[in-house]
């Protein structure tokens, strides 16, 4: 949430940090700003609303200089405003700060340095730690070389909260400084320069270089290179690793948005994260991230599964898949609600924590607890370099590439099938047949195929979303693996399209929510050819005889369905497992046909970000 690109080097910094910005884009877009220290002194550009406007406010009068931050915004504390944006300036005037994260004890900190007659601008958390910054460096002697380091390092001991932040003064102009608590950031070397990002897609096109700072780390930047400090007893130097990123992998190609891009790419990334991991021999799935032996695996007696947003939706299927395949009881519960509850696990439950970004601070905070209690937490994720992939006892990575589009797409769909694999695994140490797995191998192989043929059907769900173009609300319906999908339906509908969605288990409906069935708000079934099929029927054709729409999501080649839906999204025959696979792809690109129809920003909607690194 929220992104920093701050940059010392021999190069013009402004172009290198819009271009980082750009990339950070999706972690926050309220506001962004940047501020250059140009040998004479501190100039600061910020501007409310998208990078372009800041773009353009620079094109008129460009900073030079080498040394210089920047920072996207996602609002916490004080509203997106030119002046409530990042870099906030401290009391001097000459110290610029950029800062991730939320300084929990702001207001008493504001009120110490209002009692010693320092005056505020903004309503920020940010500003108030740019002028304890501030106050420290003024006190400290202004020929120590080390000034702003320990200037910051003072004003941080004074703070609770989390951080990602990096400060520079003009009285040292040839020095930044990064901390660390809670919100990543990450150093970035080159040749005759160094970088600091909240996110590596921000400086990859330019080193690939990098170590990610742990929590309490403060690293201070010169022109002759970086050195680093801790604010923990914790005095372990910098891990320097080469990052596998490909810049182009995070342009738009020639597609309009990135979520298109993203649901196209599924042919791919399911395929990416299922690479290597089936063994034909044994028909059973591999495992090797988990660091589980054999043993420890057939001991695990409960499983809990716990993310956010997509993820949790995600995790909801995986509920069903390895209940059904491994006999394991699953227990699933929001990120939220699990790091404040005291759920009673034992040593034999295993802890599943799902994210895309790994930075989710409430599964973060959720992992944290469980591992606290001692339990064993696996991680499932894409970010290979995330605080999530840092502190699970092991995991499974999505290996999907990056996702640039706020609306998770591809990443949902690497999460199931690693549930299937996962599912398999534990199953063949059960109960599963050798041609059991060899079924559930097969179902797995056929996936790429089957998903080019959902994907063809594009232009079919633009005409249909179309149609439906004037609805105000929209509810969606599926049970047992199928539930989870409704829910991500109705929530991929309501944050790009703005649109009312709801998602239900399908038998729901008459216990209350068909009170808001009428011809003007579709209900959308998810009705594959399953187990659940004619009980499925029966509740959509409750909708039919009070007059709803009904948009099916069903099996290729069930003539029956044709007479109880107004429209039909047809999906390839498919096992319980895979189907979910299928069916949220159909509802993927409905919700983006239909942002697109309601010329909704697709790819940023409203208020929201792709990294919630705030609890
Ligand atoms: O990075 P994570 O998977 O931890 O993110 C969790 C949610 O914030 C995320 O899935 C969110 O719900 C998506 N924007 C939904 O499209």
């Amino acid at each position: 949430m929220c992104g920093i690109v701050a940059y010392l080097g021999d190069k013009e910094a402004q172009p290198l940090l819009l271009e980082g910005l750009r990339r950070l884009e999706y972690r926050g877009y309220d506001s962004s700003g940047i501020a250059i220290l140009n040998g004479k002194g501190l100039e600061t550009v910020k501007k409310v609303g998208r990078i372009q406007n800041l773009e353009n406010a620079l094109a008129l009068h460009p900073l030079h200089g080498s040394l210089g931050i920047s920072h996207t915004r996602w609002a916490t504390h004080g509203k997106a405003t030119d002046v409530n944006a990042h870099p906030h300036i401290d009391a001097s005037g000459k110290l610029a700060l950029v800062h991730n994260g939320v300084i929990e004890n702001y207001s008493l900190l504001k009120r110490k340095l209002e009692e010693k007659g320092l005056k505020f601008r903004t309503e920020t958390d940010t500003e108030v730690l740019a002028f304890l910054i501030g106050f420290h460096f003024d006190s400290l002697d202004a020929a120590m070389d080390n000034r702003l380091e320990v200037a910051v390092m003072e004003a941080l001991r004074e703070v609770t909260g989390t951080y990602g932040l990096v400060a520079v003064h003009e009285d040292q102009p040839d020095i930044m400084v990064g901390a660390r608590r809670g919100s990543p950031l990450v150093l970035g070397i080159g040749p005759h320069e160094h970088f600091l990002a909240s996110d590596v897609s921000a400086i990859a096109a330019h080193t690939q270089t990098v170590a990610h700072l742990r929590d309490f780390d403060v690293v201070t930047i010169d022109r002759q290179g970086y050195r680093l400090k801790s604010l923990s007893q914790n005095q372990a130097g910098l891990e320097i690793s080469q990052i596998d990123y490909q810049a182009a992998e995070a342009t738009l190609g020639d597609f309009p948005h990135y979520m298109l891009k993203e649901i196209f790419e599924q042919t791919m990334s399911v395929q990416n994260a299922v690479r290597g991991r089936l063994n034909l021999e044994e028909s059973t799935a591999q495992l090797g991230g988990l660091n589980l032996t054999p043993q420890d695996l057939r001991e695990i007696d409960r499983i809990l599964i716990t993310g956010c947003g997509t993820a949790m939706h995600a995790g909801m299927v995986g509920e069903y898949i390895i209940e059904s395949l491994a006999h394991v009881p699953v227990e699933i519960d929001y990120a939220s609600e699990f790091r404040l509850r005291n759920s009673p696990l034992d040593r034999r439950t295993l802890v599943l924590a799902v994210s895309q970004s790994g930075e989710t601070e409430d599964t973060l905070g959720a992992l944290r607890e469980a591992r606290r209690k001692g339990h064993r937490v696996l991680g499932i994720c894409n970010n290979v370099a995330s605080t999530l992939a840092r502190e699970t006892d092991g995991g499974v990575y999505m290996y999907a590439g990056p996702e640039i589009s706020v609306a998770a797409t591809k990443s949902f769909t690497s999460q199931v099938v690693i549930f299937v694999l996962l599912g398999m695994l534990l199953g063949r140490m059960r109960f599963l047949s050798a041609s059991q797995g060899r079924e559930m191998i097969e179902a797995i192989e056929a996936l790429p195929d089957q998903i080019t043929t959902v994907l063809r059907q594009s232009d079919h769900i633009r005409q249909v979303a179309e149609k439906y173009r004037h609805s105000k609300s929209m509810l969606f319906f599926g049970r047992q693996m199928q539930y989870g999908i409704a829910l991500e339906g109705a929530l991929k509908m309501k944050e790009i399209t703005y649109i009312h969605a709801e998602g239900h288990p399908t038998a729901e409906l008459k216990h209350g929510v068909i009170a808001l069935i009428d011809e003007n708000t579709p209900s959308v079934f998810l009705c594959p050819r399953d187990g659940a099929y004619d009980k499925n029927i029966n509740n959509l054709q409750q909708v039919r005889a009070r007059k709803g729409p009904v948009i099916a999501v069903a099996t290729e080649g069930d003539t029956e369905i044709q007479n109880h839906a107004d429209d039909i999204f047809f999906i390839p025959d498919a096992p319980e497992y895979t189907a979910p696979i299928l069916s949220v792809i159909t509802l993927q690109l409905f919700a983006y046909h239909m942002a697109v129809i309601l010329g909704r920003d697709v790819d940023k909607p409203r208020n929201l970000a792709k990294s919630v690194t705030v609890p």
